[in-house]
């Protein structure tokens, strides 16, 4: 619970990955709002608030920035601390558990609830259950603005009706093409209710807890399609800068016997992507083929990874992960679907779109290795 959303976070610093184009949307959806609300402070409450990028990032050059008071909820000390650098002397970053609704006494009612990267993980009788609280934390006409990947089973659906039946009215709801998150903008025009500050609205889990997740590096496998070339892409971005910053007497050192050195690990990932490309190109062509294994640890001895040149491993490895996102792009549905026999984790028939996944996972896993 410390260090893997700080981590997280850092996705929003890579150009063109999905958490980048979903802060975009939620960005422009407080902007929005701000622009309409009517003069006098506006009160905005943050659950989960991260480095609260959304609301801060907004803020940084809005004509209503000296309007604006609230409390931004979130229990990473770290994360708080940086939402703490960016925030005017009239937004509060509370480290506490947002899950109780003790957390907002005070700085509710709101006229601006934000519920972002709240639903994804929590189960859906507490995303229900909070659904349900949301008018204990609003003024009247506030505004709740929410995300939920929409991941099969697509959840947003019953989100909305929830929030139908709890009295908000939908201003909008994005769910933009080639994306597979949900951004929902809900105003409260029922009546709010009292707040109380005896309840319990969440307990925070983490997708990990609630998806096929790596529990080393957190990748979770059940990402929809159109997510996959964003992350492929971003994520060979974040990797290569990554690389890039290590020191030259470093890159070549394993610090363990067995553990590979940051150089080494950057060869077997271009050629995890060289492999990877070939083998999705032959259950193009072929019915079913037995993808012949890559041999990772004799090609680090073999193909000499410790000498190679760090620069040309950089560049080779763009250039593959862009040609293997490309190819991916050009799939129609039958292509993605197309099956041949993976030996990892254990031989089995694989689809074009699971080995897709499993590339964008070894990226981010190795992304870990590089120290
Ligand atoms: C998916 S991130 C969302 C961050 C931010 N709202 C955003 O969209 O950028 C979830 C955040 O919830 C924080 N968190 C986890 N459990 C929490 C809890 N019980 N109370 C408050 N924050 C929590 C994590 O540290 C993380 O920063």
């Amino acid at each position: 619970m410390t260090h893997d959303w700080r981590e997280w976070h850092e996705a929003y610093d890579h150009r063109g990955s999905p958490l980048a184009r979903r802060l975009a949307v939620v960005q422009q959806c407080i902007a929005a709002l701000l622009d309409a609300a009517p003069p006098g402070p506006i009160r905005v409450a943050s659950m989960c608030a991260g480095e609260g990028r959304d609301l801060l990032g907004v803020l940084e050059n809005h004509p209503r920035r000296a309007d604006v008071e609230g409390l931004l909820v979130e229990l990473d000390p770290e994360l708080a601390a940086t939402a703490r650098t960016r925030a005017p002397a009239t937004v509060e970053v509370l480290c506490a558990d947002a899950g109780m609704a003790a957390s907002y006494s005070g700085a509710v009612p709101a006229d601006l609830v934000l519920v972002c990267g709240v639903f994804g993980n929590i189960t859906g009788a507490d995303m229900m259950r909070t659904i349900d609280l949301l008018p204990t934390l609003c003024a009247p006409q506030a505004a709740v603005i929410w995300t939920r990947h929409r991941r099969p089973p697509d959840v947003t659906p019953g989100v909305r009706r929830r929030l139908a039946e709890n009295g908000f009215e939908e201003v909008a709801f994005h769910a933009p093409e080639g994306t597979m998150f949900g951004v929902g903008v809900h105003r409260l025009t029922g009546p709010p209710r009292p707040f109380r500050d005896d309840v319990r609205l969440f307990d925070f889990v983490g997708f990990r807890a609630l998806d096929d997740t790596c529990s080393q590096c957190g990748f979770t496998y059940a990402i929809g399609r159109a997510e996959i070339t964003p992350w492929l892409r971003s994520d060979a971005d974040a990797f290569a800068e990554k690389f890039r910053k290590l020191d030259d007497a470093s890159i070549r050192i394993r610090t363990e016997p067995d553990v590979w050195s940051p150089l080494e690990y950057a060869c077997h990932v271009r050629d995890v992507l060289r492999v990877q490309t070939e083998r999705i190109l032959l259950a193009q062509d072929e019915v079913e083929p037995v993808f012949v294994p890559m041999r990772r640890d004799e090609r680090v001895v073999e193909d000499r990874y410790n000498e190679q040149d760090p620069a040309q491993v950089v560049a080779e490895f763009l250039t593959l992960a862009d040609a293997l996102a490309s190819m991916l792009d050009g799939l129609d549905d039958a292509g993605w679907e197309r099956t041949g026999v993976y030996n990892y984790p254990e031989p089995a028939l694989r689809t074009v779109e699971w080995i897709a996944i499993h590339t964008v996972h070894e990226l981010l896993h190795h992304r870990g290795d590089l120290t």
